[in-house]
Order: C-alpha cells, then structure tokens, then sequence
C-alpha cells in the first residue's frame, strides 16, 4: 500500500475520512446527493423529482422535467464568465503544431456548426453521424449537436466501411461529418474514400460534411457532398440554444456485446453530463490551474466523457491529441504533457506497456514537471505497469488514479481519488459516491464481506447510467438487467480485497479487451463466417504483453475450398477494422463441441492460453480426438 500524496489545499476531498463521510451519506440518500450535486450545473428549469428506478423494466429517470442544454453548461457559460481562458489545446499530428481554442471562439466554431446544422434540416432528436480523425472539428461537431439538441453517433474513424454502415443504417443518421483524410503518426487514412464506400446506396444519407485535414482532393458527390469549410464560414456565430429535457438523449455509441449485433447504448443530457462533470470534479480534483490530457480517441467513450464533456463541464482546458504516444518517437507523450503544461494525464494500460518496452530514456529525457495526476482506464492495469506509470512517468510525485467504468456507466465508478485514497498499485480501490458495486456468485447469490472474488454487478442507479439501447429497450433490459434480478451486471469480474478494495480480474462474458477496445467473439466470428469458405469459427482471447489480449481464431473450412490465414484476416479488417484483426488464425478439423452441439470454449480458450492437458473432462465431447488434432496445429504459435 502507497499513503496517498498530499492533497492540494483547495482540494475538493480533504481527507480519507471526509471521502468515507460522504460516501455513506450519498448511499444512504442518493437523491439528496445528486440533488445537491446538480447545483454545479446551469438549469433552465429545475426538477420534479430527482430519480425513478425500475430494475425489472430497466427504467432510469433522472430530473424528470428538468430542462438544461450539455452545450450551454460546457461552453456558453464559461464563455460568458471566462472568454478568454483556454477551452481546447489541439496537439496535432506534426510535433509542436498546437492550436488553443478560447471559450469565445469555442463559442463561435459551435455556434456556427449548429447552424449549418439547422440549415441542413437537422432537428431536435436527428441522429447525425461523426466519423472524424481527432481534430477540433470533432468537438465542435459533437457540441453543436447537443445544442441544436441532435444525438451525436461518432464513429471511431478506425472503424471500416462495412461498419461504419451498419452503424449510420441503425441509428438512422441522414447527416454525416468527415474528413478527407486523417493523420495519425506516419499513417493516412482515407476516411471520405470509407465513408463513399459506407454510404452508398443509402437512401437515409442526405449529407456528408467533409473537414479538410489535408490538401488531397477527394471525389464529391454532388448535392450530397460538401466541404466543411465553406460551408460553417457562410454561418453566423451565433446560434441559439435548444432546452432539452433531462432526459432527451445526448448521444449514441456504439459498443461490443457478446451477440454479433453492436449495440447502441443510449445516453441522455441532464444525468450524464451531471455524472461526467461530477465525477471528473472527484477524481481528477479539478482546480483552475489544471490543463487536463487525455490520450484516449474521442470515438470511444473515454474521450466522450473525459476529453469532452467532463473537463469542459468544469471549465478545466482539455487537449485533442490527434497522434500516437510513438510518433514521431516514444517520448511524444511526455513531450506534449511539458509544451502545454498538462497537470493530468488520463491514458490506457495498452499505451504504457508499448512504452515501457522503450525503457525508462525517452520518459526520463522529458521535464514532466507540471503533472500531477496519473490516471489510468480501459483495462486492468497490472502492479508492473502501475509501478512504472507511478515511479518512472510520475517521478513517484503524482497520484494514480486506476479508473474502473464503461461505456454503459457513462463516467468512472470505481477509482481512487488523488491525495485521499491510500493506493494499491493494481486496484481500482473504491466506489465513487453514490456506487454501490456488490459481487455475485455463481448461483446468484450476493458474496458479501472482505477478500471474495464474484460477478461485479451494481445496485440502485446513478445519473449517468445509459438508459437504453437505442432502437431495442428489451435488448437493454436482457443484456444489463436479467442476469441478477433487481441489479445491473457489468459482464467483468472483481475482487474485494481484505482493505474493501476492489480489482478488476477481467470480462466473464465474450467481450475481449484488445488494447483497450472492446470486441465481441461473436462479432468477429460473424464476420470470418462471412468468408465464403468458412463454416465455422470461434474465436477466444489469450494473454498478449501488449494488447492485453491477443484474439485468436479457431476456422473450419468447406473441405472442397481452400483458403489462406491472411485472407480470413483481411475479412475482419474489412467487415470491422484493422483493430480486431485475429493475430491468430487456426484452420481446424473441427471445433470441440458437446453431444447437443456446443462448442466448448472454455477447451479452446485453454489452449490459446498454451495449455497442453488439463481440459478437465473431455467426456461430453461428440468427438474428444478432436482436441489432441487441435493442439497439435496450434503447436509453436
Ligand atoms: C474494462 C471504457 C480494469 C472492463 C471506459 C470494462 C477496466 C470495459 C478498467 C469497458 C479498469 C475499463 N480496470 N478493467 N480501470 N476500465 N475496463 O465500454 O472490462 O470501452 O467492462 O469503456 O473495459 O470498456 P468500454
């Protein structure tokens, strides 16, 4: 155990003792909590009852009949009080290109893209799709939705076409933002020829907005297609606000399951923005000096809630980062933290372990001084990792912060709050306020007490809790809600140490996490099942020194076809993107199945793991020679 650092004295938790107060005050009455908490933000009509929760139906109120606008808290009222006070620091591809946003002039990029946005007939409630390299068009894009009160879908723009469809198909999005081109590290991708390819035929898309990141010129299809740049300068910068409901969706993103179907989980405006402002307050202990990194891709959720939402909600100057932690080379990172004065910086366990191979140098060669938070999200963070971020990237100086959440909880749940909670390098430690985690057992039962291991599932709600998926509330209400009645079920796994801390053992369901994305097994098979060859596939994860967790597929193919490893590979790249590719492809006999038909997974994720014996009993299976077949093909990967 580390003591905690000292706290600042303006620090929002003074004390251990004052954070466990607290703590059992928001669980013994969550409503006065959020209530009190919500004060932090500006309303334009207040609530008429804080929350209403119903497990069995998965039904989640909060601030019924409140009315607010997620763009007006995180940017006109700071522009108003503040204009001149740093909003965005873009830090672009190239080294040392940096661009600082103001809130007055965040206020006019946003202002005007609302009003192209109104101009293409976009209303209250349209989906509009966002498939954006990281520049500030992005945030702009995002804000100027939630203004004119259209849900944001962005698309993670490593995505492929065939996703990217899928995704603007289920969401309904007629309007879809761009780039021509993106430009991370020395790689350009070609993001409007993705889209073209995406939308064509779609007779829902009426619009495609085209940013300009490069001076390649691209097809534009006409009276479709039209470049961003001319398009917000013929705007005024002034737009006026839509008052949403509370609980008027803000934004779709799309997120793995353990079905083949993405799924588009649901936020609304009043509670999530709530929950990010507050919880990016606690965890990050924000003061008006700090500037705030977060390396994360806006296109996932991290970079929705701790790039975006979170650290503008509180006015604190949050960086764009548009590149990678190795380019130009691996002390980038470090190198961004000291030009803009970074005093936290949020990044992935996948981003320090590609680092930690560098060696201690291209860390130590940096000044650093400015930080002084160290936050860490996405995957379990081992003791090793944890050490190196705390002792090497932190000089021993900073607190780590191991932020435990998902894309379904909207912000952080469990973590540790920086000079407060005693650290354990490896644990998320404690449930923020207001969380109430509780560990199942096999049979369903709660595993109560110090030192058990169980199903992490959560009880009672919190504000920025996703509400559905969109388009199927049964799917919701079956994937979150079925498996422990009454409770929420995260699909990971955790233990509650002795000292009431909790660490995260890892997804129980067949979500992988491969370098902090999450995949589903069964979206990679559909998509390998696809290849006109295969009849069947099964894909399993296994331990990987970089990713995490390396993904491995087992195929059987038509014996009367032939097909290489490569070609099954560049299927998933296409059907889903290069960041799901198998690093693994096995072409099997046959898969391990029981007498009903089941594959055994549980015999295949055994030999990933480079298990040679011990499959338990193989006595259920239909054909048990079939594993011996197995493992000798995956002999020396
Ligand atoms: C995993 C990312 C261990 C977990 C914010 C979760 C973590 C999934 C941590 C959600 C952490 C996230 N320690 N595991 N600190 N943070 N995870 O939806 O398995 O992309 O269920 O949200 O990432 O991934 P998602």
């Amino acid at each position: 155990m580390i003591p905690p650092k000292p706290a600042l004295p303006s620090a929002h938790t003074p004390s251990f003792a004052a954070f466990e107060a607290r703590y059992a005050a928001s669980i013994a009455d969550p409503a006065a909590f959020w209530a009190a908490e919500a004060k932090a933000l500006d309303w334009f009509r207040p609530a008429d009852a804080v929350m209403r929760f119903d497990p069995l139906t998965a039904d989640i109120v909060w601030f019924a009949g409140a009315k607010l606008n997620a763009c007006y808290n995180c940017v006109d009222r700071h522009a108003a009080s503040t204009p001149d006070r740093t909003a965005l620091i873009w830090a672009a591809n190239a080294p040392g290109e940096y661009e600082h946003i103001t809130f007055a002039e965040l206020l006019a990029h946003v202002s005007r893209f609302a009003n192209l946005l109104r101009e293409l007939g976009v209303k209250k409630g349209d989906r509009v799709c966002l498939y954006l390299p990281m520049i500030p068009d992005l945030a702009y894009a995002m804000l100027a939705c939630a203004r004119v009160g259209a849900v944001h879908s962005v698309v993670f723009a490593g995505f492929s076409a065939e996703a990217l469809r899928d995704r603007i198909l289920d969401a309904g999005a007629a309007v879809i933002v761009t780039a021509n081109e993106g430009l991370r590290g020395d790689k350009t991708i070609a993001l409007k020829a993705i889209v073209d390819k995406a939308v064509a035929g779609l007779d829902v898309v009426e619009h495609v907005l085209v940013a300009r990141r490069t001076e390649a010129d691209v097809p534009m299809h006409p009276g479709r297609d039209e470049w961003l740049g001319p398009a917000l300068a013929r705007q005024r910068p002034y737009c006026p606000v839509e008052w949403m409901d509370a609980e008027d969706p803000l934004f779709i993103l799309y997120t793995s399951g353990s079905t083949g179907k993405p799924k588009g989980v649901l936020h609304t405006t009043g509670g999530y923005l709530l929950y990010v402002a507050s919880t990016f307050r606690y965890v990050f202990d924000a003061q008006p000096s700090d500037v705030h990194f977060c390396t994360a891709d806006i296109g996932w959720v991290t970079g929705h809630s701790y790039i975006l939402y979170g650290p503008l909600a509180n006015a604190v100057p949050s960086v764009i980062f548009e590149s990678t932690p190795v380019y130009p080379d691996p002390s980038r990172l470090w190198r961004v933290v000291d030009d803009v004065g970074a005093t936290i910086l949020y990044t992935a366990p996948t981003a320090l372990r590609a680092l930690m191979r560098f060696g201690d140098g291209p860390v130590s060669r940096t000044s650093r001084a400015s930080l002084r938070i160290l936050g860490s999200v996405g995957e379990p963070i081992n003791p090793e990792v944890w050490r190196w971020f705390h002792d090497i990237c932190g000089n021993g100086r900073c607190s780590v912060v191991d932020t435990w959440w998902q894309t379904e909880t909207g912000g952080i749940l469990i973590s540790a709050l920086p000079g407060v909670t005693p650290l354990e390098p490896g644990a998320a430690t404690r449930p923020l306020y207001g969380i109430r985690p509780l560990l199942m057992d096999a049979d369903g039962n709660e595993v109560h007490g110090n030192g058990v291991s169980g199903n992490l599932c959560l009880a009672g709600t919190w504000p920025g809790q996703a509400r559905t998926i969109f388009g199927d509330h049964a799917r919701f209400a079956l994937t979150y809600f079925s498996a422990y009645t009454g409770y929420y079920f995260t699909g990971d796994g955790a233990r509650r140490d002795e000292n009431g801390n909790y660490w995260i053992t890892g997804r129980v369901d067949d979500v992988l996490n491969v370098s902090g994305h999450r995949i589903g097994t069964a979206e990679i098979e559909s998509a390998l099942i696809e290849h006109p060859a295969v009849v069947e596939a099964a894909v399993v994860g296994y331990p990987h020194d970089l990713k995490g967790t390396g993904i491995r597929a087992y195929v059987v193919t038509r014996p009367d076809m032939t097909c290489q490893t490569v070609e099954l590979q560049a299927q998933v790249r296409a059907a889903i993107g290069p960041f799901a590719m198998p690093d693994q492809v096995v072409i099997v006999p046959g898969l391990p199945k029981t007498r009903s038909g089941k594959i055994m997974r549980r015999i295949l994720r055994k030999i990933a793991e480079g298990e040679k014996h011990a499959f338990g009993d193989l006595a259920t299976l239909a054909d048990p020679g079939v594993v011996a077949e197995i493992l000798e093909l995956c002999e020396g990967l």
